[in-house]
């Protein structure tokens, strides 16, 4: 069997009057594969799930699925299916319709519906709700409701645009679980929309970071934490985000607010001013370390931040529990010099230092 479900966009460019939304996307999402498409609100998004799902066309750009153009075809030659954030349930008609929509356009035989709606609702769990109407649900009803819609005709690709930010958070994190398998057992290309980092990392195979209409980044969760590969990427991803501190580089020596820290080996970067990202728990605590003042400490439940006052920046650290309490007091700090980030002041763009 041929693979199914690969999605390539080539050049894409959108515009809404004078405002850019996409510029130059590039993307390649394969057969099965769970993909976000994650960043920042406004940064493009949903305007890129539009196109795939055909709602919308691009202004310049070629969209094609399992090599065929579609970057005009309208929305029913395209086999996606869409799941909203506001899950566009018809509120007058029972769940049970709702689920059967798709399959009554695309003309199934009538004898083969109910048993295609039973199965979908019974995946999500919601079979013994099938008389209901969409105000007689909960929310997290009504999101497995338009789920179920959505995979009842086991469509090709897989749309979400923020399915779980209505969610309450105890909600969201069990469905989040459910989602992933779901998308596993139906074996279908998924394309999810999140501001969610958490989400993003947690759900997809591979992830592209938007901002302000550009992908800076694609990869694995993994990389995408452990390699950004420009400063604001490294901005964005981590729960805080990691600290970005300037600094000055010459050969193996950096600089950061006046004293020198010696890497493992030289960059190869010419020398001059760089950015240095670290995650607020690769700093430790060092007698022999750089001097910061404690500006706030907060308690995170299983970890504590402190809030450390670097020159004018503040600086987070994150340690397993904090018996300080004197605000002022003086925290000297270092970091593996494996833990660090390199980025050019310049271009923004990582600095191999590892
Ligand atoms: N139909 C539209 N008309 C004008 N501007 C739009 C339209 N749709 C989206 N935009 C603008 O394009 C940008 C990207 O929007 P969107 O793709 O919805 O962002 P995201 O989903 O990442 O939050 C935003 O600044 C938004 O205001
Ligand atoms: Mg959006």
């Amino acid at each position: 069997m041929s693979p199914k479900g690969r999605v390539s966009l080539r050049g894409i460019r959108k515009e809404f009057g004078r405002f850019v939304a996409l510029d130059d996307i590039d993307l390649d999402i394969e057969p099965v594969e769970f993909f976000a498409l994650l960043g920042p609100s406004g940064s493009g998004k949903t305007t890129t799930l539009r196109l795939v799902a055909g709602l919308d066309t691009p202004d310049e750009g070629t969209l094609t699925v399992d090599g065929v153009d579609v970057t005009f075809a309208p929305p029913g030659e395209r086999d996606v299916a869409m799941v909203f954030q506001n899950y566009a349930l018809y509120p007058h008609m029972t769940v049970r319709d709702n689920i059967a929509f798709p399959l009554k356009m695309a003309k199934a035989p009538a004898s083969s519906i109910d048993e295609l709606v039973r199965e979908a609702a019974a995946k999500v769990r919601i079979d013994h709700l099938l008389h209901r109407r969409p105000g007689q649900l909960s929310g997290g009803q009504q999101q497995r409701c338009a789920l179920a819609r959505a995979i009842v005709r086991k469509p090709k690709l897989f749309l979400l645009d923020e399915p779980l930010s209505n969610l309450d958070a105890q909600l969201r994190l069990e469905t989040r679980v459910e989602l992933k398998k779901l998308q596993r057992n139906l074996n279908v290309t998924a394309i999810y929309v999140t501001h969610d980092q958490e989400e993003a990392m947690t759900l997809a195979d591979r992830m592209a970071i938007f901002l302000e209409g550009t992908i800076k980044q694609i990869g694995t969760p993994a990389e995408v934490f452990d390699h950004p590969n420009c400063v604001e990427v490294a901005a964005f991803i981590g729960s805080p985000p990691m600290n970005i501190i300037p600094a000055a580089l010459n050969g193996r020596t950096l600089t950061i607010e006046g004293h020198s820290v010696a890497l493992h080996r030289d960059p190869g970067h010419p020398p001059g001013p760089v950015i240095v990202g670290i995650r607020p728990g690769s700093l430790r605590i060092d007698p022999e370390g750089i001097p910061t003042q404690l500006y706030l400490q907060e308690n995170m439940g299983e970890t504590w931040l402190l809030n450390l006052k670097l020159g004018e920046m503040i600086v987070k650290m994150r340690v397993a529990h904090s018996e300080r309490s004197a605000e002022g007091e003086t925290v000297p700090i270092s970091f593996a010099p494996g833990a660090i980030h390199l980025f050019d002041a310049e271009t923004g763009l990582r600095v191999q230092v590892n």
